[in-house]
């Protein structure tokens, strides 16, 4: 076997569908610090123990690798923008996540459906992160279900049981927002894709979407609908509309491409490879048209509107 490439085993890693946690402790003055975490994993009952690894890049790393108390917020569906600000914004992240302190003072995050917190039990170096066990003190949990993890994406589970149901077929609606010559694209092993969302039925694509792009930190006024597509052997119905970025939070995963660089990219789907090329093109003279059709064949209408 040939030598390991980190970001290649990061992906392989991350093909592990987890749970989304954030873990918190207080550091020498007493100030909160924590970190968004998918390496949570309960341990025994008996005694009560978790784990958790932080990696000692983070910036709290020698308040976790010292700590007497930590605790363990395991976030709910629909707390992406959580999960995000402790894993990217530098500026105060307590002040931006309704919290609450338990009875050592360290942050529980409100809204999560399960919360643990821990006397450090023990603390085992492994390579560029520790192994912090936690012996459970108190804990709490809620109804309801948790944030997923998988493949460098959340997902929730009730909108993967909606798309799952026998006796829907599936709606996906993305959109290709445009910020300052450039389109909003994310990164991911498969290359690079639209935000998208799945929608509940076709009359709530906008909608959904409009949901699901705030809950990204992207601030998106939608506008025409530029293609609409069927794959039939999937029985899956897409939906792309246009829309202009008023502002992107920089934590956000999706990166500004510029027109230019559009055509030298990998895209996720060939589908989403053509609309890209076909986004470029139009975005020269900025006659923007609607497709209609399937994944090999359709037709295009010019839209009225300059979008
Ligand atoms: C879903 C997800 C899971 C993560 N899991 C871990 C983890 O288990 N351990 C870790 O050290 N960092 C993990 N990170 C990265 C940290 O959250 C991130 O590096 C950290 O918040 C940076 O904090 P800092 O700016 O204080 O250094 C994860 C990030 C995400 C988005």
């Amino acid at each position: 076997m040939s030598a390991i490439d980190p970001r290649d085993l990061r992906d392989a890693f991350g093909r592990f569908m987890t749970g989304v946690t954030v873990v918190t402790g207080l550091d020498g003055d007493g100030t909160p610090v924590g970190f968004t975490a998918n390496s949570f994993s309960s341990v025994s009952l008996n005694p009560p123990l978790l784990l958790v690894c932080p990696g000692k890049f983070l910036s709290s790393f020698n308040v976790f690798s010292a700590c007497r108390n930590f605790s363990v917020s395991v976030l709910s569906e629909g707390q992406e923008d959580v999960a995000n600000t402790f894993a990217g914004y530098k500026g105060d992240r307590f002040a931006r996540v309704a919290h609450t302190s338990n009875s050592h003072g360290v942050p529980v995050i409100d809204g999560a459906i399960a919360a643990f917190s821990c006397r450090t039990h023990q603390v085992i170096p492994a390579g560029d992160h520790i192994v912090l066990i936690g012996e459970v003190t108190e804990f709490r949990q809620g109804e309801g279900r948790g944030l997923g993890y998988s493949g460098g994406q959340f997902f929730s589970l009730g909108l993967e049981h909606q798309a799952r149901d026998p006796g829907a077929r599936k709606n996906i609606c993305g959109a290709l927002i445009e910020v300052e010559g450039g389109v909003l694209l994310k990164p991911s092993p498969d290359g690079y894709r639209l935000p998208e969302c799945i929608a509940p039925d076709r009359t709530a694509l906008r909608e959904c979407l409009k949901e699901e792009l705030s809950h990204l930190g992207i601030d998106v006024e939608l506008g025409p609908v530029f293609s609409v597509f069927d794959d039939r052997s999937k029985e899956v119905h897409f939906a792309y509309l246009l829309g202009k970025a008023t502002s992107v939070n920089p934590v956000s995963e999706y990166e500004r491409i510029p027109f230019s660089d559009l055509a030298g990219l990998t895209y996720s789907s060939s589908a989403t490879a053509r609309m890209l090329q076909r986004f470029a093109e139009e975005a020269r003279t900025r006659n923007f048209n609607l497709y209609l059709g399937d994944l090999v064949s359709g037709e295009t209408h010019r839209l009225n509107e300059k979008a």
